[in-house]
């Protein structure tokens, strides 16, 4: 998929403000794998909302522990793939570029963008479950979750099954959205609301909305362009076509 018809490279050239949109799609080059792919093999038998609920950490903080420090891990063994550094590269280049990312593995970070909106939060921070405070970083012995100093158990700060956004995080996507005059989709299913909200809310305000996805989703049909193909060789190909 190399083909960048010429009027998005005129649109991206002419853009005031870009909104960049990713999924776990972007991270599928990189070998990790989407959230429900994870639970092969020794996770197979638990479902998503045990492994990602309040009350699945309620009830087996230890097994919910285990399962995103084995998730943690495989993040860090992981390298950001072309579409990360592409979407950097837009970022730098675009100074009115917002990214805005589902995803956790803090990829985007690695390949150089400088800033992104994270709006289910970040698999290698941790907050106390009991009082919400943020904890900063794993600790080295990972075998088990730490005390906080509140007394309640520290857990990974991503948003789970039955919590809200962050606030001030989902205001911030709102706004750049609604701001937006380019808005590019990429590798996401586009079924998890809020955040799949967003390009309809920057295309109700008259912005061009780009699809970048090999499988169609609900997006698909509205989207004002859909570039059908993997997110590491069609990202390139945009930088490479803005010359
Ligand atoms: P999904 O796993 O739902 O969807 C991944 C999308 O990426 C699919 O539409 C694939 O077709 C597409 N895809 C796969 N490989 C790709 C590639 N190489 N290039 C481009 N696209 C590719 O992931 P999300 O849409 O991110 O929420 O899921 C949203 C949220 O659902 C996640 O953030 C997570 C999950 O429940 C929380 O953890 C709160």
């Amino acid at each position: 998929m190399n083909d960048i018809p010429g009027e998005l490279v005129e649109r991206l050239r002419d853009c005031r403000r870009l909104v960049i949109f990713t999924g776990a799609g972007v991270s599928a080059e990189s070998g990790i794998p989407t959230f429900r792919d994870a639970q092969t093999g020794l996770w197979a038998k638990y479902s998503p909302e045990q492994l990602a609920s309040p009350e699945g950490f309620r009830q087996e903080p230890q097994t919910v522990w285990d399962w995103y420090a084995w998730r943690r891990e495989r993040c860090l063994a992981v390298q950001p793939n072309p579409a990360h550094r592409a979407i950097a590269e837009l970022q730098r280049r675009l100074p009115h570029a917002t990214l805005i990312t589902q995803n956790v593995d803090g990829l985007h970070q690695r390949a150089g963008s400088a800033s992104a909106l994270e709006l289910h939060g970040n698999i290698h921070r941790l907050k106390c479950f009991r009082c919400g405070e943020n904890s900063g970083a794993w600790p080295d012995d990972c075998s088990a979750p730490p005390l906080h100093s509140c007394g309640g158990l520290l857990r990974p700060a991503v948003v789970w099954f039955g919590e809200n956004l962050d606030h001030e995080v989902l205001e911030a996507a709102w706004r750049a959205a609604e701001e937006a005059d380019l808005f590019f989709s990429i590798g996401t299913s586009s079924l998890v609301y809020p955040a799949a909200d967003l390009p309809f809310l920057a295309q109700r305000n008259g912005c061009y909305v780009v699809e970048v996805n090999p499988q169609p989703t609900p997006l698909s049909a509205h989207a004002n362009l859909c570039l059908n193909g993997a997110a590491g060789v069609v990202m390139p190909a945009v930088v490479a076509a803005l010359g």
